[in-house]
């Protein structure tokens, strides 16, 4: 609801349209547009303009019915229908499954038996997809007995960042990173995904997902993937994914000890206590769920071959933080003596996804004075500084491609599925041992263990 407001006020919908909210809990247009308003007035980027509000909020039904309730889809598809002949709307339709993953089937049927016969449909899917690579090939084959994998879009909201997209532009709009972005020139590349916060009351969905279905499965492939993937042919939706869906093919993990999962224990974020995992409402006691995972990955082709992608992502972390982190090889031959370059650190091309969006070089430069002193300096671009305009939330970037009929920020039904396929191999040697959890507290980097992953090729995480 806040993108849609963003879009409305920034008049990117659509003249005639309308919006229908579809939920188990008994309500009704206006409770359902009071409720939405609170959450836009505290949500939404962009300050709350009530005329703003109320063109959208007019457009704005509620109907409660079960999944499962033959009569509630009757109701849902008369009420659809009569909007489509007030409005005009010429049968087009978008769906929008942010459901339980029990629920999907059902849902994904009826639509299909029900689909408008003029106009499109178009189905967006949230995540999770499927809980491994069996399960998202079954809901792959449901939606396809209805539906066009044109007109399926599943979200990673990821890529609708606008940071994100900028790894496609400064990668293939600028000539000079493409031809040193290769394992003779990058030593190897590090992706964190790191978040202060819990998992904020939704321990249903977390116990079993954990952090390699809720973030690594996902973002952080997604985020490998743009960073490995070749340069597409143009940017449309297939040439864009067939690049990406190859880094995910090419992708592995060593084995077993390259992988380390963590959980939190008890701790400090910004000087408060916070508590464990365990402790957390709807937690079981003694759970082997994982809010922290580290790897190392190849990708094995011609441009990647040896050269690691070290990546990490968990809950309660020291601070929120998202970055990619390109480490490029030492100079072969520094003429300087050995004590001038002390204070120098590799070349860096850093991407701060989020916060402080941007990207930053690390160079060395000579430190002013006497002799020959050589420390890192950062060469920065930052989003806040170079572009007057606010970022937009990548709900608004996704639901407006949507809208528009383009699937080049979704992923495809390949690429989830390769990325299941990883996660699989990782759960699978998961099987064999029991880690003693937990194993880093709150606040901190992580558990230990995955520092030593990095030590033992004599390296380390990037500092913060
Ligand atoms: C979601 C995960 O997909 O992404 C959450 O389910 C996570 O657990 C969130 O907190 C992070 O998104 P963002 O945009 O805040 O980085």
């Amino acid at each position: 609801m806040p993108a849609l407001y963003s879009l409305m006020l920034r008049r990117l919908l659509p003249e005639r349209f309308a919006v229908v909210g579809v939920a188990r809990t008994e309500g009704d247009d206006d409770g359902y547009r009071n409720d939405m308003k609170e959450a836009v007035q505290k949500h939404a980027r962009d300050e709350f303009r009530e005329e703003v509000w109320a063109a959208l909020a007019e457009n704005m039904h509620y109907l409660a019915t079960d999944f499962a309730d033959e009569g509630g889809e009757d109701r849902l598809q008369s009420l659809l229908e009569r909007l489509d002949e007030e409005r005009e709307l010429g049968g087009n339709r978008v769906y929008y499954l942010a459901v339980p993953p029990g629920a999907f089937p059902t849902i994904v049927d009826a639509l299909g038996r029900r689909r408008s016969a003029h106009g499109w449909t178009r189905l967006i899917v949230e995540k999770p997809f499927g809980h491994d690579a069996e399960s998202a090939r079954e809901l792959n084959g449901l939606l396809w007995e209805h539906f066009d994998e044109r007109e399926i879009f599943r979200i990673d909201h990821y890529l609708g960042k606008e940071t994100v997209q900028n790894m496609l532009a400064l990668r293939f709009a600028n000539g000079i990173f493409e031809p040193i972005w290769n394992r003779q020139f990058i030593d190897h590349v590090q992706i964190t995904v790191a978040e202060s916060i819990g998992i904020e009351g939704r321990a249903g969905y977390y116990e079993s997902a954990g952090a390699i279905r809720d973030i690594f499965q996902n973002h952080l492939l997604q985020l490998l993937a743009l960073t490995a993937m070749e340069p597409p042919i143009d940017f449309t939706a297939e040439s864009v994914r067939n690049e990406k869906v190859k880094v995910l093919r090419a992708l592995h993990t060593p084995g077993p000890k390259s992988v380390v999962r963590g959980q939190y224990g008890r701790g400090f974020i910004e000087g408060e206590e916070v508590p464990a995992y365990r402790e957390e409402a709807g937690v079981a006691p003694d759970s082997m769920t994982e809010t922290y995972v580290a790897a190392k990955l190849f990708v094995d082709n011609w441009r990647w071959a040896d050269t690691p992608f070290y990546v990490r992502m968990g809950k309660r972390l020291s601070r929120r933080e998202t970055a990619i982190a390109i480490q490029f090889k030492r100079a072969p031959h520094p003429p300087f003596e050995e004590t001038s370059a002390e204070g120098l650190r590799p070349n860096v091309l850093l991407v701060h996804v989020q916060p402080d969006e941007g990207v930053s070089l690390a160079i060395g430069a000579k430190v002013p004075g006497q002799g020959m002193t050589i420390r890192t300096v950062h060469m920065d671009f930052l989003y806040g500084g170079a572009f007057r305009t606010g970022m937009p939330e990548a709900y608004e970037r996704l639901i407006l491609d949507t809208l528009l009929g383009d699937g080049t920020l979704f992923t495809r039904a390949d690429e989830v599925q390769e990325q299941w396929l990883l996660v699989d191999a990782i759960v699978a040697a998961w099987k064999r041992d029991r880690p003693s959890f937990p194993n880093y507290a709150a606040g901190t980097w992580g558990p230990p263990s995955a520092d030593d992953l990095l030590h033992r090729d004599g390296r380390s995480w990037r500092r913060h």
